[in-house]
């Protein structure tokens, strides 16, 4: 379920897109659609604080809408748009629940006013909850977690440029953790006090996401009602983070160049270039490298912002960031929804170490947050998990024992667990012996007494070499 702040319903298409646009110019996440059903199938994937409806509306009507929406979203607050001859049917509307109307001709400013008065007299205790629905977790606790060498290599490498004005591009992944490294950065440098400013390249159409970035001056253009501040100024003296830098637009792409060159921006319509004073910080999960090949992408832009860059890399490769991730958000879950759960069994974390997580440690976040919900005791079991993710390979089978005597079916049942355990780890010894239980010393002469042995090493060294601790 989305959180969004106004939904426009209504069956005039110039009404609907006009009005979408200058709420998004405002600031607030929007959807329009053209009819009252259309309104209820969003109203079931989104909450909204607003629907701004039309009455007359073929299909179902506004104040069927309206009557709807007192079921299923009791606190959404419904605001109605009426031609002057209907002015009847809206206080009709208004005995009904809705919260005010406004008569077309639409006026920019009523309507924002009626807008900001509904939000302000919702009761306090919801506006805290949605605002809390609505900040990520990482807002509420920004540690970042790791356990894997690779990690650490990286970050010694981060704290190195940390502190400087080099321009930072970040790949990997998607949810691998690359707007948190880039917001890591920022909390590093001595610009750490002033803003920190986000914004995505592939949010917004291209002319909205130019004045979005660089402000616009009013009249620029339809809906420019008043000038606007671009996100550069706001993040003047600190730091912008332009995510899914590969969606700029050619256009905006000179934008960038020009910025990164000459450290001025020019807001849309306006002559007079802007200083600024901003650190900037890119992330991309496609490979610019093929972006630039495919000329979809500047080189020379590339080049200045490619001055240094961090590749993240997804979690299947750092398993050993696994265990304290999961810890991490245990106990990050437990403060958030007042739950106790104590920690991880050993056998949903030999799950977590074997699945691939394709969505990396954001896939990991949301598994840990729906077992720390869903778990009935005080440890996330392999029950807690999704069934997607407890599919490890099927059991051995019955008719493999078939000739063999308990000692040696068991045997070869350990030898199976070990080595499973063992792949799956790379066959790190460390980790797999936390994995299974045992101590390292006990893992090690399984493995000799098993005669298992690490396939990328020379089979007789790797048994003798290491001293087991
Ligand atoms: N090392 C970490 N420690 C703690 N939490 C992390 C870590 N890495 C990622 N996360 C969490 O995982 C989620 C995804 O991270 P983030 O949004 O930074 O990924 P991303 O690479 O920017 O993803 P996308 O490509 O979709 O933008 C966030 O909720 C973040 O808090
Ligand atoms: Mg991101």
């Amino acid at each position: 379920m989305a959180n969004k702040d106004v939904l426009v319903v209504d069956d005039d298409v110039l009404v609907c897109e006009s009005l979408k646009e200058m709420f998004i110019l405002e600031g607030f996440s929007v959807d329009a659609v053209l009819d009252g059903q259309a309104a209820l199938a969003k109203i079931k994937d989104n909450h909204y604080q607003v629907v701004l409806s039309d009455i007359q509306m073929p299909g179902l009507n506004g104040i069927e809408l309206l009557k709807e929406l007192k079921g299923r979203s009791p606190d959404t607050t419904v605001i109605f748009i009426t031609g002057h001859g209907h002015i009847a049917g809206a206080v009709e509307a208004i005995k009904l629940g809705a919260y005010d109307y406004i008569v077309k001709p639409i006026d920019d400013l009523r309507l924002k006013l009626t807008i900001s008065h509904a939000l302000e007299q919702k009761n306090l205790q919801a506006s805290y909850e949605s605002l809390k629905k609505r900040i990520k977790p990482w807002n509420l606790d920004e540690t970042l977690v790791f356990g894997d060498r690779k990690m650490d290599q990286l970050l010694g490498l981060v704290h190195t440029i940390a502190d400087t004005m080099a321009t930072v591009l970040i790949t990997g992944e998607s949810g691998t953790g690359k707007s948190m490294l880039a917001h890591y950065i920022h909390k590093h440098s001595h610009r750490r006090e002033g803003p920190f400013v986000k914004i995505s390249c592939g949010s917004l159409s291209e002319t909205l996401l130019e004045s979005e970035l660089f402000g616009h001056v009013r009249g620029s253009f339809t809906g420019a009602i008043r000038d606007k501040k671009g996100k550069f100024e706001e993040a003047n003296g600190g730091t912008i983070f332009l995510d899914d830098i590969n969606s700029a637009s050619p256009n905006l792409q000179i934008k960038f160049l020009r910025v990164l060159q000459e450290k001025v921006i020019e807001p849309v319509g306006g002559n007079v270039p802007i200083q600024t004073d901003v650190r900037i910080i890119t992330a991309t999960n496609a490979s610019l490298q093929d972006e630039v090949a495919n000329q979809n992408f500047r080189e020379d832009l590339y080049y200045r912002i490619n001055v240094v860059s961090f590749t993240i890399p997804p979690l299947r490769d750092r398993l050993s960031d696994i265990e304290p991730l999961v810890n991490h958000f245990i106990n990050q879950f437990n403060r958030i929804h007042h739950r106790e759960i104590k920690a991880i069994s050993k056998s949903a974390l030999q799950i977590c170490l074997q699945y691939p997580w394709p969505g990396n440690v954001r896939e990991l976040e949301n598994v840990i947050e729906r077992a720390v919900i869903l778990s009935p005791g005080e440890f996330i079991v392999p029950e807690s998990l999704p069934a997607n993710i407890r599919e490890i390979p099927p059991a051995t089978s019955g008719e493999i024992f078939q000739h063999l005597t308990l000692e040696e079916a068991m045997e070869r049942t350990e030898k199976q667990i070990i080595l499973e355990t063992l792949e799956s780890l790379s066959w790190n010894r460390q980790l797999s012996a936390r994995t299974l239980g045992v101590s390292r010393t006990t893992l090690f002469n399984k493995m000799r007494r098993l005669q298992l042995v690490d396939p990328r090493r020379s089979a007789p060294e790797s048994l003798t070499e290491s001293t087991p601790s």
